[in-house]
């Protein structure tokens, strides 16, 4: 089993990885990370030197670029953390929000059509999926 996970640079997407390599370490992890303020590749040094584990540095925006990724690796399953994540920021700043979290988004769910991936996997917050039962 082969998965992309975007974002895993961050908060979130870094702790995925750690788990996905932990419970299933015959799986192969690319993470792709454009590393902004909220990546910190520091934060994945103990799985650097894991022969099923790679990052690549890329925007989930960047067509080319994650065709590219798509073709040579042929992921099973794509997991998407990666957003601006802090809402504070988008007053600021809007147009980041836009780019990374919706064409970013459209642009991994194309190519995950155009190269036939089983599963696309987008992890957003509570204002979309709603909340969880508190059992
Ligand atoms: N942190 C939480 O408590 C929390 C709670 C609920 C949901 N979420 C959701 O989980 C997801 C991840 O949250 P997080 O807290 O790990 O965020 P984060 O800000 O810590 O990490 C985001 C990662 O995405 C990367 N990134 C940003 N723009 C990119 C781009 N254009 N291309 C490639 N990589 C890019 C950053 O470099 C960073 O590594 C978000 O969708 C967030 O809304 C987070």
């Amino acid at each position: 089993m082969k998965i992309i996970v975007t974002g895993g640079a961050g908060f979130i997407g870094s702790n995925f990885v750690f788990h996905m390599l932990n419970k299933h370490p015959d799986y192969d992890i690319i993470c792709l990370d454009k590393l902004t303020y909220a990546g910190n590749l520091s934060t994945l040094a103990s799985v650097m030197d894991n022969p099923h584990f790679k990052f690549v540095k890329i925007d989930i925006c960047d067509r080319e670029g994650v065709y590219k990724l798509f073709e040579e690796e042929h992921p099973d399953i794509v997991v998407n953390f990666a957003a601006e994540s802090h809402v504070d920021r988008s007053i600021e700043n809007p147009e980041i929000f836009l780019q990374t979290n919706i064409i970013g988004t459209a642009t991994l769910m194309d190519a995950c059509r155009k190269y036939g991936i089983k599963r696309y996997h987008q992890v957003s917050t509570d204002e979309v999926y709603g909340d969880l039962p508190l059992d």
